[in-house]
């Protein structure tokens, strides 16, 4: 039986605490998996990705957020999200994180952002996700522009980050052009 958003790799399923919490705190305490995210610089402990958990955990429409698991083996790889979900302004902030670097590059952040623009577009009717990338993550950068998002502006030198400071690099992905290179 089909359990969550299913794409070409990985699918998407409701982030349980039993199944999905002691993984989440081990990524964001690990300094080469948050080297380009704006959390992760100060250590993160349970009680604090406690409070994540109960939040989001709960049916809550402003933070959408989900485990991502491999198609195959069921293996728990990351998190994705979409954060502060506003329906008046039909927009969402997302988020991804991989969080097993011996799996990047292998195109599954790609197709975790596949999956969550369709359902951010078709199951919740939103128009417009928005998402800000720190200059120099590069991985991010591609596997957000594979899926149509494009830069619209960046803040120079806003956030000092593992010993410089870097630009804020800000991208949008909205419907119409999420559409177009995804007919039905
Ligand atoms: C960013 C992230 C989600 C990308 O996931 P991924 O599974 O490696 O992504 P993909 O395999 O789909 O890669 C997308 C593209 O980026 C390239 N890429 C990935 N990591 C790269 C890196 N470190 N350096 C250069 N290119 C990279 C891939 O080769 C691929 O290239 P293509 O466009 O030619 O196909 C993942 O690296 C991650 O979670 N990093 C830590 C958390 C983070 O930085 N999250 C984003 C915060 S904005």
């Amino acid at each position: 039986m089909p359990y969550g958003w299913e794409g070409e790799k990985v699918r998407l399923v409701p982030l349980e605490k039993a199944r999905h919490f002691d993984n989440c705190v081990r990524w964001l305490n690990d300094p080469q998996v948050t080297a380009w995210t704006l959390v992760g610089d100060s250590p993160l402990t349970g009680i604090m990705e406690e409070e994540f958990f109960e939040r989001v955990c709960r049916q809550n429409d402003s933070d959408i957020v989900f485990a991502i698991e491999t198609l195959t083996e069921e293996d728990h790889i990351g998190i994705s999200g979409l954060h502060q979900v506003s329906f008046r302004n039909g927009s969402a902030i997302t988020g991804t994180l991989i969080g097993r670097p011996s799996l990047w590059r292998r195109g599954l952040g790609s197709d975790s952002i596949a999956i969550r623009s369709r359902y951010a577009f078709e199951v919740l009717g939103l128009r417009l996700l928005l998402t800000e990338v720190i200059d120099g993550n590069t991985g991010s950068l591609r596997a957000l522009s594979n899926n149509g998002y494009r830069e619209v502006g960046r803040i120079p030198q806003r956030y000092w980050k593992r010993g410089a400071y870097r630009d804020s690099v800000q991208m949008i992905l909205d419907r119409a052009t999420w559409r177009a290179a995804n007919p039905t």
